[in-house]
């Protein structure tokens, strides 16, 4: 199997970096929901802990897939079906990206603005004062970016399904 990207095929570690983030996130999206539900604890407080470090995982794992991403660019094979198909999947994968980010952001701001010090793996950090306005203001962020995440998968899940079966194209192959 081999590393780099092909013309037409993803190569390992696109591959590996595409289903990485895809677990973290379906047990991140339904864990955050799950998270605000809870009475205020000490099982809370060692849960939201968990929450951040998947989070700011998912931050690096996707900065680390860019970077690969800038280095090793996706195929550009792309078999068209209509016109204006390729400006679609593309639109959608950068939106991808951007939902995610603004997801992982918004959460550490949100936290940082809060007053708290934040374990971000290879280092702490922490604002000197806080601003809950503006920490509020974050968390509105990051529940709304889940919402467009979740509709942004929505529809790129609904892409394969259409060229599986509508266009006859085995798509998954290419990142599987
Ligand atoms: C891609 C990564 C992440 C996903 C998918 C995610 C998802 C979520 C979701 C769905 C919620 C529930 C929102 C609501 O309905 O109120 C939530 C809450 C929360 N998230 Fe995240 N999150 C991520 C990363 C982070 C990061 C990096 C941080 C902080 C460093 C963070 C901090 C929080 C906090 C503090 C809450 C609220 C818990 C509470 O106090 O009630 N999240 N998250
Ligand atoms: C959390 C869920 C997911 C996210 C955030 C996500 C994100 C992405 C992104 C950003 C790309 C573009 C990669 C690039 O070139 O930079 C991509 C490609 C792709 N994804 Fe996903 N994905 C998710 C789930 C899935 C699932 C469940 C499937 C299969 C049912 C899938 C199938 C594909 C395929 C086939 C491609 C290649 C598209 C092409 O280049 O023609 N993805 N994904």
């Amino acid at each position: 199997m081999q590393l780099f990207n092909s013309f037409n095929k993803y190569g390992l570690l696109a591959k590996l970096f595409h289903w990485i983030t895809f677990i973290a996130l379906i047990v991140q999206v339904p864990f955050g929901f799950y998270l605000v539900g809870l009475e205020f604890s000490d099982q809370r407080i060692e849960l939201e802990n968990f929450h951040i470090l998947i989070g700011i995982s998912i931050f690096y794992i996707v900065l680390a897939r860019l970077i690969w991403k800038f280095l090793n660019p996706s195929p550009k094979g792309w078999r068209t079906f209509f016109k204006g198909q390729v400006l679609i999947a593309k639109i959608n994968h950068f939106l991808l990206y951007v939902a995610i980010f603004a997801i992982t952001i918004s959460g550490i701001l949100k936290k940082l603005y809060m007053g708290e010090i934040l374990n971000f793996i290879f280092f702490k950090y922490g604002f000197e004062k806080d601003n809950f306005v503006l920490a509020d203001a974050y968390y509105q962020v990051h529940i709304y970016a889940n919402y467009l995440l979740l509709a942004l998968v929505t529809l790129h899940i609904f892409a394969v399904i259409v060229h599986h079966f509508i266009f006859k194209e085995k798509i998954l192959k290419k990142i599987t």
